[in-house]
């Protein structure tokens, strides 16, 4: 099958994903569950939940007993679960999710949708388990734009390898434009459609830190990384150093997200 989206490149310890996109996760989550109108009592699905990040603020809201999740990743869908007792999680995707009708008053997916196989049908999936008048949001990043990490980190890599301009998440992940992302939202019928913008906010104990689950291969940009020999790795490495200007010291990096909302309609 193929891979277009790098979804194989998730494929790592939950740990590794952590120390990379997952520490920019629990800050994005509350953004997310704010801009889809999560309340307590309310019950709410994380579809492609990874380690946990959206699923562990669900939980401090709502409950454990009220929040279910999905992955298809088995290693992520076990951290999830070991992390977060009583919560139901599945090993499944967003396209074929293993619910009744109707049964959640929220369906959220945060970094999810431009790695579905198939996003139109996994949105759909998602309008199918919300009752009329629940909301199915997304969280994608602005990849092309200020998503400081990732886009300083394709810029380093095709400054010193032009070819790489074709792994650039910017240019080849889909829905990472609030047109792009609205327009899917719009066409698989939602109502009251809303694109709106977060940036969160991580820190790091220095570039050793960020670099770190790079080394290890994870997600797109950790997989180009890893292709490379250890010459042109080091070099890419002094490249994206230089690039962030930071060096030994603790630093934060910004990134900004577009988040979708909809409503089920009745
Ligand atoms: C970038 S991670 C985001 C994980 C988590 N939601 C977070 O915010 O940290 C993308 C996740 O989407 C999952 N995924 C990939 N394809 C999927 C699909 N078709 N349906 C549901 N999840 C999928 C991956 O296994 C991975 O856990």
């Amino acid at each position: 099958m193929s891979d277009p989206a790098g979804v194989a490149t998730l494929r790592t310890p939950a740990e590794v994903y952590d120390r990379h996109i997952g520490r920019y996760g629990r800050e994005l989550a509350r953004a997310l569950i704010d801009a889809a109108g999560v309340r307590p009592g309310h019950r709410a699905l994380d579809v492609g939940c990874g380690p946990g990040a959206l699923t562990t603020e669900l939980v401090a809201l709502l409950g454990a007993e009220q929040v279910a999740a999905v992955d298809p990743s088995v290693p992520f869908a076990d951290a999830c679960h070991r992390g977060r007792p009583g919560v139901h999680v599945e090993v499944a995707t967003a396209e074929a999710l293993p619910f009744e009708d109707a049964g959640f008053d929220h369906a959220l997916a945060q970094l999810v949708v431009n790695f579905m196989t198939d996003p139109a049908a996994g949105v759909r999936e998602m309008r199918r388990v919300t009752r009329p008048d629940g909301t199915v949001s997304a969280a994608v990043w602005d990849y092309a734009g200020e998503m400081t990490l990732l886009r300083r980190f394709w810029d380093a890599a095709v400054a010193l390898d032009p070819s790489a301009a074709d792994r650039d998440e910017g240019r080849c992940m889909p829905f990472c434009t609030p047109g792009e992302l609205g327009d899917l939202w719009s066409t698989v019928g939602l109502a009251d459609v809303r694109v709106s913008s977060v940036v969160v906010s991580v820190g790091y104990e220095g570039f050793e830190d960020l670099w770190q689950p790079l080394g290890l291969g994870v997600a797109p940009s950790g997989a180009y990384a890893t292709s490379l020999t250890s010459a042109r790795r080091d070099a890419l490495k002094e490249e994206l150093r230089r690039r962030l200007d930071v060096g030994n010291e603790p630093f934060q990096l910004t990134a900004r997200a577009w988040i979708a909302t909809g409503r089920a309609r009745r």
